[in-house]
């Protein structure tokens, strides 16, 4: 959820690390801050609110410095201060922190028994004292690293920087971290994901749950040393190069990444048919075919559990196998029946969400294997998946997922070709050229539906509808709009509405039906009920088709000529945009909307 960059090296740290903390502000955004070593002491600073607030501050102060750490909050133990904000610091050590602690309070409460003090409210701060308190025993930092860090319950990564030397400490137990080398320049790197370091670092390690990775640079080289938690060498770490560009982390000529991202789907679904059907990916496809466990169990979070409904569709009506959905976060704590023969498919953007972290972990000690659809390649969830299915969005940086849903359905939809072995079938590429062609088509006139936007943004709230394989989608693009428009929306499975959500219809009310052209009439029906009760009717629907426009307030005509199967990932790019422009209408922060953050590493 936070966002942490650490640099060691010759250079001013502060350039680097702002710049980091600015790629991964998405991440968390309520406070944030940094630390750097200067003239032998740590020196803190902090802000409550956006980097914005924090680079203002740096401005002024210009301060230079070899070693720092920095973080952006997204705020979980304490509220949103800048006393709470991090990093956390004494006169011996400065931490940041993502993740959280569990036993904190217990711990605090046995710290201050012995009369250590604390500055704020966080669950952070007592790994700090903990730390602080054991190298008072033994002056010895890694063993008070390891010490501290073991005393600690939760899942958490730590970046730590003393005042004794400009070395950079990390550890972690189920939180992304890692750290960035750059040998040419001598700078060492830390950072929760590896995005902060394009450009930075090439190359990048990725140490396990358990593993103090301590980095140095001397005048010759960058040094970069593991050790487990009895302070043994440790071999538990991989590395790669770090293949991201810069283009990554702009936004090009785009207003917003949320914009960037919708307009990038095209070509993502002509790469990602490319990879699967004629290139690398195709051979981890070929091993499903014939592929038929006793069952699957899926399980995801918000968008990506979207996807996942929408997968369930291919999986059972195109392939005819059994396969569960669950919200991960139901899903862990519900006691599933696991039989042997199953198997647990994952999808998550980040590959870090703790929730679908822990289904699969659950799986596991079941033994289910378990099978992937996930963006980032190294993720936790990556690595600990028998069966990795990429999705290849590249990176996604607004806060709401647009481009991630279209790639993991799709993704989720070659699976199901490849158990029926018909990814050879020509009428395979044609329909995905197709939706790429026809999602191409919709960002040409998309200013159409910034018209369709213009008539409803002020309106009290939206209830999206869709039948059958529509469904999935109705909910996302309620999602979409709640997450950044900042008004009530909703998503229903059309001939549900007159079991109790119609109640909510009148005149200031929106009904952006998904008509499709499967169960045409039945959808229609449901409309006249809302229209006869006087709520705004917003039709996506077939065009050419007179009869269901004139129902209509606004019509969204949509081709659904040529996509038998994947016509909803068509519908949701329409819904994507027109979320988009209801909230620049309303002058939201659409990349990161309040409250949000990208990647949720907490329970
Ligand atoms: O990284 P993940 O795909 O696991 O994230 C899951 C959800 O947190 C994510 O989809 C969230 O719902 C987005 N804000 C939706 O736009």
């Amino acid at each position: 959820m936070c966002g942490i960059v650490g640099y060691s090296g010759p250079s001013n740290s502060v350039g680097p690390i702002i710049e980091g903390l600015s790629r991964l502000e998405y991440r968390g955004y309520d406070s944030a801050g940094i630390c750097l070593k200067i003239n032998d002491e740590l020196q803190i600073i902090k802000k409550e609110g956006k980097l914005d607030n924090l680079k203002e501050l740096i401005q002024e102060l210009k301060p230079f410095s070899h070693t720092g750490i920095g973080h952006t909050r997204w705020a979980t133990h304490g509220g949103v201060s800048t006393d709470n904000a991090h990093p956390h610091g004494n006169d011996t050590f400065a931490v940041v922190h993502n993740g959280i602690i569990e036993n904190a309070g217990a711990l605090k409460k046995e710290l201050m028994s012995e009369g250590l003090q604390f500055k704020s409210q966080t669950d952070s701060e007592v790994f700090l004292v903990l730390l602080t308190k054991f190298f008072k025993q033994s002056g010895k930092t890694l063993e008070s690293i390891s010490k501290a860090f073991q005393a600690l319950t939760g899942n958490s990564a730590f970046v730590i920087i003393e005042k004794a030397s400009d070395k950079l400490y990390c550890v972690k137990r189920s939180a992304p971290l890692v750290v960035g080398e750059n040998s040419s320049t001598r700078e060492a790197y830390v950072s929760s994901d590896p995005f902060a370091l394009v450009g930075f670092a090439p190359k990048i390690y990725f140490p396990q749950d358990g593993v103090i990775c301590e980095s140095s640079v001397t005048n010759s080289d960058v040094q970069i040393k593991f050790y487990e938690l009895d302070l043994t060498l440790s071999h538990r770490y991989k590395t790669q190069a770090n293949a991201m560009t810069v283009d990554a982390t702009t936004k090009g000529p785009y207003k917003h990444f949320m914009l960037k991202e919708i307009h990038e789907q095209s070509a993502l679904v002509d790469k990602l048919a490319a990879y699967y059907i004629k290139d690398d990916g195709r051979k981890i496809l070929e091993s499903l075919k014939d592929f038929k466990p006793k069952g699957w169990h899926l399980t995801a979070c918000g968008t990506a559990w979207h996807a996942g409904l929408v997968i369930k569709n291919f999986l059972e009506a195109n392939n005819r196998q059994n396969a569960s959905i669950d919200i991960a976060s139901e899903f862990r704590y519900k006691n599933p029946i696991l039989n042997q023969g199953e198997v647990g498919l994952f999808i998550s953007q980040s590959g870090e969400t703790a929730d679908t972290l822990a289904c699969q972990e659950l799986c596991k000690d079941n033994g289910i294997p378990s099978y992937s659809i996930v963006n980032v390649e190294g993720s936790t969830l990556f690595r600990n998946s028998d069966k990795n299915f990429l999705i290849h969005a590249g990176v996604e940086i607004g806060v709401a997922s647009t481009k991630a849903f279209t790639l993991q359905a799709l993704t989720g939809y070659f699976m199901s070709r490849a158990m029926e072995g018909t990814l050879d079938n020509p009428e395979l590429f044609t329909e995905v050229q197709l939706l790429s062609h026809r999602i191409g088509e919709l960002c040409d006139s998309s200013d159409t539906l910034k018209d369709v936007a213009e008539k409803v943004y002020t309106k009290k709230g939206f209830i999206f509808t869709g039948r059958g394989k529509y469904f999935p989608i109705a909910l996302e693009g309620a999602l979409k709009l709640k997450e950044i428009a900042y008004v009530h929306a909703e998503g229903y499975a059309a001939g549900e509405l007159k079991h109790g959500p119609i109640a909510l219809i009148e005149e200031n009310m929106v009904n952006i039906a998904i008509v499709g052209p499967e169960l045409l009439e039945k959808t229609i029906s449901n409309v006249e009920e809302v229209k006869a009760r006087r709520g705004i009717i917003i039709i996506v629907g077939p065009t050419n088709h007179a009869e269901i426009e004139a129902l209509a307030d606004a019509y969204i005509p949509l081709n659904f000529e040529g996509l038998p199967n994947l016509s909803p990932l068509y519908v949701n790019v329409a819904l994507q945009f027109l979320a988009y422009h209801i909230a620049r209408l309303k002058g939201t922060d659409i990349d990161k909307p309040r409250n949000l953050a990208k990647s949720v590493t907490v329970e």
